[in-house]
């Protein structure tokens, strides 16, 4: 099966890997839209017709299932395009669970609907408009947002942390360091359980990633990062 994966720029990587491991014997090509980057503080129209205009150059490019690797695409634009397609679409999203709930999010994410309801039930929302591309430009020497964080988080730090957006998910690591007791999720097994009954199981086979980027030399570093989340 070829699987399509979407995200503004490197967030969504960090999923690609995870679906990489679990469905080794399919074939992957990761859509980054850096031109577009960051996808947080653009409008939901705009998100909306983006997302459409790469599911359509996949579906092109003989995708069979489409991921996307970003909470702020999928909170926006899946309810919407799920059902314009004939191939599934899936997307990754926070996943409330018990009590002590905390979103780390983008701004667009923090509008949206699904957030709404998830702020009813008492979970507590931070808004980030700037994280993401800082991430983008640390990337891949992620230690260098360790100040940054650990004033962010210091008031929950003993609290469900819910990295809503797959950019942070590259701080998972250092932020267990520095706090912890903060229960991190990033909402990747619900993701792998909803593809599981599509996806071809694991054979011997092995995988192969195309990603369509700006530039060539973004491809360099793209695999760069890919091949160090695989050590993981
Ligand atoms: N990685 C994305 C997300 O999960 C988008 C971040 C951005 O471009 O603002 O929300």
């Amino acid at each position: 099966m070829r699987i399509g994966v979407i995200d503004s720029g490197i967030g969504g990587l960090t999923l690609l890997s995870r679906l990489t491991k679990e469905f080794i014997g399919n074939d992957f090509i990761y859509f980054g839209d850096t031109l577009n980057a960051p996808y947080g503080n653009k409008s939901r129209e705009f998100i909306i017709s983006r997302i459409r205009e790469i599911c359509i150059l996949l579906i092109k490019k003989k995708v069979d299932i489409i991921v996307l690797a970003c909470n702020t695409a999928s909170v926006t634009a899946l309810n919407v395009l799920k059902s314009e397609f004939d191939i599934p679409i899936f997307g990754v999203k926070p996943i409330i669970i018990g009590d002590n709930n905390v979103i780390l999010c983008t701004p667009l994410t923090a509008k949206s609907s699904y957030i709404e309801m998830a702020r009813e039930k008492g979970c507590l929302i931070i808004e980030e408009p700037t994280l993401a591309s800082e991430i983008e430009s640390v990337a891949p020497y992620f230690c260098a947002l360790e100040a940054r964080m650990r004033s962010v988080l210091f008031p929950y730090r003993e609290s469900v942390l819910h990295l809503a957006c797959t950019h942070y998910v590259f701080l998972k690591t250092i932020i267990k360091e520095i706090f912890p007791n903060i229960e991190i999720h990033d909402g990747y097994d619900a993701v792998v359980a909803s593809l599981k009954p599509y996806l071809n199981t694991p054979t011997n086979r092995g995988f192969s990633i195309e990603f369509l980027l700006e530039n060539a030399k973004l491809g360099r570093k793209y695999s760069r990062i890919f091949d160090e989340l695989q050590k993981i």
